[in-house]
């Protein structure tokens, strides 16, 4: 009988896991919180090995690994899928799962039932959800249950189009305020950490200074507690709009593309596979296997 490694539960963080408490630590410490999206296990492996903190299974998997022009379809099947992959390459910073439009909009019940297949069935250690006023009591019911949450507000992809597109947030007064007011009533709702997206940084940094749980911003300044930045989108593998807010650190689509041209020419040109990259067998196995073949094929043909 094999035993098989326990799956992951809320309350039993595996060993060498940050700890979620850490965070309010490092906010307090004023040490910078590092997060980025990852799809996959070998994605999740590399942001151990770079040594991130948060690990965010976006729902831009839908665009940046599933090929759509929104966030919108991504699937709870499908981010499930993703997460496990993630949580099984990612062992010390956390896990956080991206709930995707229509798994949490519909009631708090729905919301908890989807939180916890995230936890249950993928191993993450967090949820995030974008929005607050009615998405509220969502917070309140999935932190309830003990799982942690993480808010997303100002430039809310899943709700872009009531946004009037992507483009930034709370750049009125009355608009900033709003923010500020979306960003209290999560932080007592019970997040443990808030997405700042396209929010001007002098907003973004006095949302910062007046909460208590950190800021990770992506497009609204330095001042935010941590950053984060779309794992496509900083190695250079989206092809399409780039944000004003990314920067590209390598251009990981150039070196696939020219591996890839490589490897094409040298199939067409015969150079692979060389003799290393082939299997031999002894000379007296080849001539018994050639003298059979040869046979048979004698055979074959006086039939
Ligand atoms: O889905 C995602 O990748 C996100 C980040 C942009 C924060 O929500």
């Amino acid at each position: 009988m094999s035993i098989r490694p326990q799956e992951p539960a809320p309350a039993t963080p595996a060993p060498g896991k940050l700890p979620l408490t850490e965070l309010a630590e490092m906010k307090a410490r004023r040490q910078p919180i590092v997060m980025v999206t990852a799809y996959d296990a070998p994605g999740g492996r590399l942001a151990d090995e770079a040594g991130t903190d948060l690990v965010l299974v976006g729902d831009s998997a839908a665009m940046t690994v599933l090929g759509h022009s929104s966030t919108v379809p991504a699937t709870m099947d499908e981010m499930l899928v993703l997460t496990r992959a993630v949580t099984r390459g990612a062992r010390r910073p956390l896990v956080i799962a991206d709930m995707p439009f229509g798994s949490f909009q519909v009631s708090d019940e729905d919301a908890l039932r989807n939180a916890i297949r995230f936890v249950k069935e993928a191993g993450a250690d967090a949820v995030k959800l974008e929005g607050a006023g009615p998405m509220l009591s969502r917070v309140r019911t999935i932190v309830g249950a003990g799982i942690p949450v993480m808010g997303h507000i100002g430039l809310t992809p899943q709700t872009a189009t009531m946004l009037g597109g992507y483009k930034a947030q709370g750049r009125s007064a009355e608009k900033a305020l709003a923010l500020l007011t979306d960003a209290r009533s999560l932080e007592a709702a019970g997040c443990f950490s808030l997405v700042l997206e396209a929010v001007p940084s002098p907003v973004a940094a006095r949302i910062t200074e007046q909460l208590s749980i950190p800021t990770i911003g992506i497009g609204a300044g330095v001042d935010c507690d941590g950053q984060v930045l779309v794992w496509h989108d900083l190695l250079g593998l989206y092809d399409g709009h780039i944000a004003r807010f990314v920067k590209r650190y390598a251009d990981v689509g150039g070196v696939i593309r020219s591996a890839l041209t490589a490897f094409a020419e040298d199939v067409r040109q015969r150079r692979f596979p060389e003799e290393q990259h082939s299997y031999a067998m002894p000379q007296a196995e080849l001539e018994i296997f050639e003298h059979g073949a040869h046979a048979g094929h004698e055979e074959e043909a006086w039939l």
